[in-house]
């Protein structure tokens, strides 16, 4: 397939871009734009790895095509934090051990973060629930629970 033009705007820069078709917004930031805070578990949509925010909605950036995302706005884990200084939600992440390995972390934060912004944070409960397509093989999930009703606090 011949490459065609993308304009995005991803982390409050705007992207003039020339991609394949069928190349995913997932292999875009972190094969083209070198962006590897987003990761790569399943490539298929089922672990949460590879969350980011597409106009202020949370997407597997697996599962999308990066062509989709042409006007709009992107942000990545490294886009979060903003004039050197973490985002709250990643002040709790380590003030309650929200991770181990850190693999899963940045798909756990960029979830976290829509949890609390869609208003699915009012119990523990519903944080699981809304929680639930991001994977932590450390089993961290009591913690990143706990970081994100403190932040909602
Ligand atoms: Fe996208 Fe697993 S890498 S959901």
């Amino acid at each position: 397939f011949d490459p065609l033009p993308l304009q995005v705007t991803i982390n409050g820069t705007m992207q003039n871009l020339s991609i394949e078709p069928r190349v995913t917004l997932l292999d875009l930031l972190r094969e083209q734009l070198h962006l590897t805070g987003t990761k790569k578990g399943c490539d298929h949509g089922q672990c949460g790895a590879c969350t980011v925010h597409v106009d202020g909605q949370r997407v597997n950036a697996c599962l999308t095509l990066a062509m989709t995302t042409e006007g709009s706005t992107v942000t990545t884990i490294e886009g979060l934090a903003q004039d050197n200084q973490l985002h709250p939600m990643q002040e709790a992440f380590i003030k309650h051990d929200g991770f181990q390995c850190g693999y899963c972390t940045p798909g756990q934060i960029m979830s976290a973060v829509a949890c609390i912004r869609e208003g699915h944070a009012s119990s523990p409960e519903e944080v699981r629930e809304y929680m639930s397509g991001n994977l932590c093989r450390c089993g961290a999930y009591a913690n990143i629970v706990e970081a994100i009703m403190d932040v909602k606090q």
